[in-house]
């Protein structure tokens, strides 16, 4: 990967939705000018267009976009000075509406954030996800023996997105036959913007929002078997926590249970994607990682994350005048976007940024946010999958690749790969 600089400081303006319908280089190449000349750069967002289109006040159009690792770091250790309670997924200011099914805990400050998180923080430890790795182990057996006899795939669709969406379905009770609609609103939800996820450009909340609401029937539907059948999945942990005393209401079960499983699912896959695009890019250091498996599995897994870096952005908001970073003083109310892709290239922390280094080490990249509050739950989970997933591909279908173009998401959020065509060997099934 090499960012291609066609922007100067001056012209360059990420508050342009077509911005970010340029290619990845573009956009890399972007953050990088940014680092070197505005490291905090303001921009205005089209906030009037957007409340045309969604028919919903979205707030100030102002934003300073973060792109040093330093700063992003910095305002994330001071979630009381920068706080995520007045959103932290969206550059503009979400609406009531959207906040009923939008607004659980990652857009929630202490303490109310840590009594929801945790309801559910002990599924997500280490010593609970190393339980599971023998189950995430056969399911991501099962994905290739369905995918093995085909020798040529779509690897997004049929194999990358496949492992998170059934782990994170099972871990919160999904049966098998409502996968595919959580796949499909996920990418609703995550992809809106995308031509090939949204279906109206001109008005596209409708889809949004009826997205959201399936998700939420799904959940109350879930919700009621788990009272009246607790099992030892999160759905019963959550309709049986007491927050403050009361149970859960509808519409916080169900945006916990979109967070979940939007979460759970639009990351991991991109970060697979994103691997095995690199690797087929890097083949010496896949050959490396294949005769040394389990020496590298670490740092393999954490660079793959850090050059993905899924998750493109969160927000901050300041609560105070006076908000400090670095030199630069804010005033309360002040929007700032986290751009953690922009810190992991960051040439004052990462050596070659730019290039894949699968022994890299140390590696202590913010592609699951900075060090406080809101680090990511899933964490754990998602190292393992992506661990496990390798493992699996590397042995039953070694010599898998890419082998045509990546299709990537057109998104200022998520930095996604939408189709990514794969060849290998075919095999009978994976013994
Ligand atoms: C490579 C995969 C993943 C990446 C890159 C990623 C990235 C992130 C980032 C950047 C944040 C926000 C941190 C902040 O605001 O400071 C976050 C939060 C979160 N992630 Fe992940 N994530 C991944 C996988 C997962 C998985 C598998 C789950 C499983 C459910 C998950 C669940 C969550 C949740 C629930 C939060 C909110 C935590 C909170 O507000 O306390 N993530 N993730």
């Amino acid at each position: 990967m090499q960012p291609i600089e066609k922007y100067s400081i001056d012209e360059l303006n990420m508050g342009n939705l077509d911005f970010w319908a340029e290619g990845t280089d573009v956009r890399e190449g972007a953050f990088k000018t940014l680092r070197r000349e505005r490291p905090i750069a303001y921009f205005e967002l089209p906030v009037a267009e957007l409340a045309e289109i969604s028919g919903f006040d979205i707030g100030e159009p102002g934003v300073h976009v973060l792109t040093r690792y330093k700063d992003i770091v910095d305002a994330s250790r001071q979630p009381e000075i920068f706080c995520s309670g007045k959103g932290a997924t969206s550059a503009f200011d979400m609406p009531m509406e959207m906040r009923e099914y939008f607004g659980s805990m990652i857009e929630m400050d202490d303490p109310k954030h840590k009594r929801l998180r945790d309801i559910v923080n002990k599924a997500f430890t280490v010593r609970q996800v190393r339980q599971i790795e023998g189950y995430v182990d056969s399911a991501a057996r099962e994905i290739i023996n369905t995918i093995g006899p085909m020798g040529e795939v779509d690897f997004v669709t049929e194999c990358s997105s496949r492992l998170p969406l059934k782990v994170i379905c099972d871990m919160m009770g999904v049966p098998e036959s409502q996968y595919d609609f959580v796949f499909n609103a996920s990418n609703t939800i995550l992809g809106l913007g995308d031509p090939e996820y949204t279906q109206d450009p001109d008005n596209p909340m409708p889809q949004l929002m009826s997205a959201a609401l399936g998700l939420t029937q799904l959940a109350t539907e879930l919700a009621e078997a788990r009272l009246k059948e607790p099992t030892d999945d999160l759905m019963s942990a959550l309709v049986n926590a007491e927050v403050d005393g009361q149970r859960l209401a509808t519409y916080e079960l169900g945006s916990f249970f979109i967070l979940l499983l939007v979460a759970g699912n639009e990351t991991t896959r991109n970060a697979i994607s994103w691997g095995l695009k690199a690797l087929t890019e890097y083949p010496e250091q896949r050959k490396d990682w294949m005769a040394n498996f389990d020496e590298m599995q670490r740092p393999a897994v954490e660079e793959i994350i850090r050059y993905a870096s899924p998750v493109m952005f969160m927000r901050r908001t300041a609560t105070r005048d006076g908000a400090m970073l670095g030199d630069q003083e804010f005033k309360e109310g002040t929007k700032f976007l986290l751009y953690y892709i922009s810190g992991n290239r960051d040439e004052d922390v990462f050596e070659d940024p730019y290039n894949l280094n699968l022994r890299r080490e140390p590696n202590n990249h913010i592609a699951f946010g900075g060090p406080g509050p809101h680090f990511c739950l899933g964490a754990n989970l998602a190292r393992q999958e992506i661990k496990v997933m390798f493992k699996e591909l590397f042995q039953f279908l070694p010599d898998i690749e890419m082998s045509g173009q990546a299709e990537h998401l057109q998104s200022n959020f998520i930095n996604g790969i939408k189709h990514l065509p794969a060849k290998f060997t075919p095999i009978e099934s994976a013994a």
